[in-house]
């Protein structure tokens, strides 16, 4: 920041450089702020680089970067989000943990109504969703603002966020005439299990802030000033109360839930009308028994008067309204000693912390393994070094807290350090693997510490293996995890690499302990696995790539792969030529991240560009070709292409490639049949549901017939298929004036049922 120059004596080439800089910086900050609200740009230096970067580009219009930090969302950090005062207070709940309390909450209500016990009252049950509360306000049928709860009385701005929400309708359905003039919806935003489990994956990968919950990750989601990596976080809202109106819904709270989903929100489908405590009891007691199975956290059962005009004579206490009260389930953290702390080695080598502990109940289910994520975690950091759990490490003999839900892998969320025993160690984390004694390295940027062994390494060869014969991948009837275990420790029928399957057969028609005669296997069972093997010597492209468990190259990759090169040999020689071009790519990234150390010790900004450019000198035009063909193919990026450069250098490695190719007659990929198609060579983008493809299928369709698939709508979208439920992408699209169709307009035009 000291050396800013005057900006009118800037060459254009000094101000790209600047202009980069000051994108990765500003972004940086502000990912700070909010991942740990703990920024470490003071408000005057975030204003004084962001005023900068908005001279620079006033002088180069033509240099504004894509993801040019003016046009961040949001208010700056300084100003953090603005304030709404709420037209309705937003209440809270008042908590009953036994039928007992609900046999009394159903007198109070009785009581003050003046109605005897017997009179009919009804009541509405629905699960308590574990979220945050969220308050939209729709004016003539458009969301025009969206706040937190904050106090009650009043709560942060989060509109933009709000607006990437795909749950959250930005207007309302129904026409003019029947939409309400003013309308605030109140609901709980909150994140499923598959979506948390997906994410804390995506920024262990990255060495980014791992969420202990559901409901943390969907704060730390939706509090975020960049709307733009609120997009990126799989949210999902449902309405359950409303504020300010200017008509009524309805009569009854049953109703009005109906008319809001009828206007476009998601409601809880476990939403019932109840009459007496004990229908009350039942309703709990059946949602509690779906609490595991429903892929989102509840945290108990919300029971509401039903009928709107006894609700308004009940009235409110001072925080909690008379008419309503939440049955909360017993708790879902429990607290437990660490036994010991394993480590796990998986297929590509990552070295897997595991909890294990004294076996306690948590949410009504025994628990005694629990991750640990990796190293920094334990050691109370996050992936970018900032402090998590007030800095607390965990060490074997510690009292932790477990917490656990639905069918999420259980986490150590915190660590009772009063309860530590005086000899208790800091965990020193294994650098050699464990399985095989090779040394396990941890890359710069990596959260996760790698054992180095490749296939000499028994946990990641069997996991290989089981990977390869695994549903996307060979499929081998006959040939699953447990068999797979049992070939790699035989010494007569190994398998320990995917070609020795192939093999098999040969092996056992020489041998003398022939498989049939195994533990386990006969000779029908044996002649069976035989033939299964033999089914699968004839593999179509994209089986083969996937199935060679290559970091990163998941199913849609393996696909793009086979897609764009079509045969087994042409992705083998673009990935071959591509080598120098990654090794350079990786010593780019070191040059930079050395830049960016030395300018922070020098107190200047780093010069990304030139250092990265000076790696990138000399190298031969060939590896520079497929090196961009291969990170230019739709959905494989420079770490897909690293990873694959590294697959097919390692010796051992590229030998046991070689060796199974050799077993297989290898289908190539079609090539898209762009001749006849309608669809060739658009943009198509898919929301919604799809009632008779899923997505996966849709994708690959239409791929097929050389069509584009695209996340998100933009002014480049020449289709968008809409299915029910389409939210914010449909409003876009609209916007834009993007061609949008449903699912059978769109069968219809590419000709299939
Ligand atoms: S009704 C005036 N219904 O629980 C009553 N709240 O502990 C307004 N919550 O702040 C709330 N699910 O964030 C209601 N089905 C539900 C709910 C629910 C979750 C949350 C809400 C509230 C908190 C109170």
């Amino acid at each position: 920041m000291q050396d800013a120059r005057a900006v009118d004596t800037l060459s254009e080439e000094e101000a790209e450089v600047e202009l980069a800089n000051l994108a990765a910086t500003l972004l940086k900050a502000n990912l700070d702020y909010h991942a740990d609200d703990a920024p470490r740009l003071s408000d005057a230096d975030y204003d004084m680089l962001k005023a900068r970067n908005s001279a620079i580009e006033a002088r180069f219009p033509n240099l504004k970067r894509a993801d040019s930090p003016s046009d961040m969302v949001g208010a700056a950090p300084s100003g953090g989000f603005g304030k709404i005062a709420h037209a309705q207070r937003m209440m809270s709940l008042g908590n009953a943990f036994n039928p007992e309390e609900i046999a009394e909450f159903d007198e109070r209500v009785r009581k003050y109504l003046g109605l005897g016990a017997n009179a009919p009252l009804a009541y509405t049950a629905e699960p308590k969703i574990d979220g945050l509360s969220l308050s939209l306000r729709y004016e003539q049928g458009a969301l025009v603002q969206a706040a937190t709860r904050g106090d009650g009385a009043v709560g942060e701005n989060v509109t933009a966020n709000a607006r990437t929400v795909v749950s959250i309708p930005q207007t309302l359905t129904g026409t003019r005439d029947i939409l309400p003039d003013i309308l605030e919806v109140r609901g709980e935003i909150y994140m499923s299990h598959a979506d948390f489990e997906a994410l804390n994956k995506r920024q262990n990968e990255a060495g980014a802030k791992i969420f202990a919950n559901p409901r943390n990750a969907a704060a730390g989601s939706l509090r975020q000033l960049d709307a733009e990596i609120t997009r990126a976080r799989p949210l999902a809202f449902f309405a359950y109360a409303w504020g300010e109106l200017s008509a009524p819904l309805a009569d009854t709270q049953f109703g009005a839930i109906e008319r809001l989903k009828n206007l476009g929100f998601s409601t809880n489908p476990l939403t019932v009308l109840c009459h007496g405590v004990d229908d009350l009891l039942a309703h709990y007691a059946d949602i509690e028994q779906q609490r595991a199975s429903l892929g989102y956290d509840i945290d108990g059962v919300v029971y509401k008067v039903d009928n709107l005009d006894l609700q308004r004579r009940l009235g409110y206490r001072s925080t909690t309204p008379r008419w309503a009260i939440a049955h909360k389930f017993p708790a879902e953290l429990a607290w437990s000693r660490l036994e010991a702390i394993d480590i796990n080695v998986g297929r590509t080598g990552a070295l897997s912390p595991v909890a294990r502990l004294t076996p306690v109940t948590v949410g009504g289910v025994v628990v005694s393994n629990a991750t640990l994520h990796n190293e920094d975690y334990i050691a109370g950091r996050g992936g970018d070094g900032v402090e998590i759990r007030d800095g607390k490490d965990i060490r074997v003999g510690d009292w932790v807290q477990v917490y656990r839900a639905g069918d999420v892998i259980p986490k150590i969320a915190d660590v009772d350090l009063s309860k530590r025993p005086p000899d208790a160690q800091p965990f020193a984390f294994p650098t050699i693997c464990p399985e095989c004694g090779s040394d396990a390295i941890r890359e710069e940027g990596d959260a996760v510490r790698r054992c180095s062994g490749g296939l000499i390494c028994p946990a990641q060869a069997v996991e290989k293996l089981k990977h390869f014969v695994s549903r996307g991948a060979f499929d081998i009837e006959g040939l699953g995890a447990k068999q797979v275990e049992m070939f790699y420790h035989d010494d007569q029928l190994a398998i320990r690499t995917p070609a020795d399957i192939f093999t098999l057969k040969a092996r056992d028609d020489e041998n003398l302990t022939k498989l049939a005669n195994r533990d386990g296997w006969g000779e029908t069972s044996a002649r069976n696995l035989f033939a299964a093997i033999d089914e699968r010597r004839t593999v179509p492209l994209a089986r083969l790539i996937f199935a060679l468990g290559i970091r990163h190259v998941g199913e849609v990759a393996a696909a793009d792969l086979a897609r764009h090169f079509g045969s087994w040999q042409a992705l083998v020689d673009a990935v071959d030529a591509a080598g120098p071009a990654a090794a350079r790519h990786l010593s780019a990234d070191e040059a930079e991240a050395k830049e960016r150390r030395i300018a922070a010790q020098e107190s200047r900004r780093a010069r990304i560009k030139p250092a990265r450019d000076a790696v990138w000198d000399g190298i031969g035009d060939a590896a520079r070709i497929a090196w961009s063909d291969l990170t230019g193919i739709d959905g494989i990026g420079a770490t897909v292409a690293v990873a694959l450069v590294t697959a097919f250098g390692q010796t051992a490695e590229r030998a046991s490639i070689d060796r199974l190719v050799a077993e297989l007659t290898i289908e190539d990929a079609a090539a898209p049949d762009t001749a006849n198609s309608p669809v060739a060579g658009k943009t198509v983008v898919f929301t919604g549901t799809l009632e008779k493809m899923t997505r996966a299928e849709a994708k690959a369709r239409a791929e097929s017939l050389g069509a584009k698939v695209s996340g998100s709508v933009s002014a480049r979208t020449d289709i968008l298929v809409a299915g029910p439920g389409a939210g914010s992408k449909a409003t876009k699209a609209a916007e834009l004036g993007v061609k949008t169709m449903d699912e059978d307009a769109w069968l219809a035009l590419i000709g299939g049922t």
